[in-house]
């Protein structure tokens, strides 16, 4: 039995699937486990690291992928890597089922199970297993910081013998995981924080970190969270009642940090380049869902654009660039989810497909996409 990974191949992924602490636990069940050489070193684990607990390292993807048992990725790797490993093996990596890569179907494609860490449902038993969760919280974190750090003042108010230099403003638009940990961050800074979503259970959540919720609070708001805890497409009437709000504040802030996304959907344009044209030269704005064609106009995944007012329009998924951090807990979030596949006294590896979080987040199966939500309606 043989689980592997092969180094992250998306640029500026820093993020590794399988760490050494994990790969010694995965020891521990009785596996073999191979890693690709160089896989974790910009997640700060070196080769050694792995090979002190036992790892293989292998020259290249083939070779780690190959005939390996189960395959653990951060993203869906390439398609030479996909057909690497033996036929019918499992994959475990966030696939982005909805996204335009077609994930899904290249793994059904070479014949694997897979199974897509955005499925996980979020119930209390999978929390240990929630990649969007811990991913999200980094992401979240490191937004406020890359703010902090692209701003060309300071987040505090500083009283100092030759002035008094104000304190910035922050707004927050999607208060999910990553929202909160931006607004929980930002006040750490000590900026003036504000901050926006659709979800009205969100409202107590900003006041309580010491920040101000600012939303339309109309009949659509208060029925727009789904039985699962997500957003709904807000109506185009909501939108523009939004817009008009949301855009006089825009335009008095320092800093705009957005996090809205909607599952399955492009993720809402909340700041048009009209918002951004208003806003002071050297204002910031992070767009953490500029994978998914971003809530900020303009932004660029991966890029820092400067627009001709000034203002720094940053399109990053932050996480990527935690590296050590986000492995070590993404590893463990895959291991959580990947330790009931193993059957504890014979040590063989056997996934039950039809147990609830398996069947939540399997996507291809037997050579077809499997899951009801990337299936065309019948
Ligand atoms: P997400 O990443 O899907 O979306 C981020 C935020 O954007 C959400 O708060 C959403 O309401 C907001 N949003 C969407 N459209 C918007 C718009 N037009 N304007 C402003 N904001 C908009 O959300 P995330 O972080 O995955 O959290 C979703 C829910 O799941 C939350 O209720 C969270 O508390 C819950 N959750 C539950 C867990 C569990 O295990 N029970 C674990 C983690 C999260």
């Amino acid at each position: 039995m043989i689980v592997a990974t092969a180094r992250e191949t998306a640029t500026g992924e820093t993020r590794v699937a399988i760490t050494p602490e994990t790969a010694k636990k995965f020891a521990a069940l009785g596996a073999k486990v191979r890693i690709e050489a160089g896989a974790g070193l910009r997640a700060g684990l070196p080769d050694q690291a792995y090979a002190d607990v036992g790892a293989e390292i292998a020259p290249d993807a083939a070779a780690a992928l190959g005939g390996a048992d189960l395959v653990l990725q951060v993203r869906a790797p390439g398609s030479s890597a996909l057909r690497s490993p033996a036929h019918g093996a499992t994959l475990v990596a966030m696939l982005d089922p909805f996204g335009a890569g077609g994930a899904p179907q290249a793994c059904a494609e070479a014949g694997l199970d897979a199974y897509a860490m955005e499925f996980l449902p979020r119930i209390t038993r999978a929390q240990s297993m929630d990649v969007l969760s811990s991913q999200a919280n980094l992401a979240g974190y490191r937004a406020a910081i890359d703010a902090a750090g692209a701003f060309g003042r300071v987040f505090p108010m500083m009283m100092t013998p030759a002035g008094t230099v104000p304190a910035a403003r922050v707004f927050v638009m999607g208060v999910g995981v990553a929202g909160l940990q931006a607004i929980a961050t930002a006040r750490r800074l000590g900026a003036i924080v504000t901050a926006t979503d659709v979800r009205p259970a969100t409202k107590e959540q900003v006041e309580s970190l010491g920040a101000k919720f600012v939303a339309v609070e109309d009949d659509e708001f208060r029925q727009a969270e789904t039985a699962g805890g997500y957003a709904k497409e807000m109506s185009d009437a909501y939108k523009a009642k939004q817009a008009e709000l949301v855009a006089g504040h825009v335009a008095k802030q320092d800093v705009v940090i957005t996090t809205a996304l909607i599952p399955g959907r492009p993720a809402p344009r909340l700041v048009t380049a009209a918002m951004v044209a208003a806003m002071k030269p050297g204002s910031v704005l992070i767009d953490l869902a500029v994978e998914r064609g971003g809530n900020v106009e303009g932004a660029k995944a991966g890029e820092t654009v400067t627009t001709p007012n000034g203002a720094i329009i940053v399109g990053s998924s932050a996480v990527t660039s935690l590296g050590g951090a986000a492995a070590a807990l993404y590893a463990r979030n895959l291991y959580a989810f990947c330790e009931p596949m193993f059957d504890k006294a014979t040590k063989e590896f056997k996934p039950d497909r039809e147990e609830e979080i398996l069947k939540a987040t399997l996507v291809a199966s037997g050579g077809a996409v499997v899951h009801p939500r990337l299936k065309p309606p019948a």
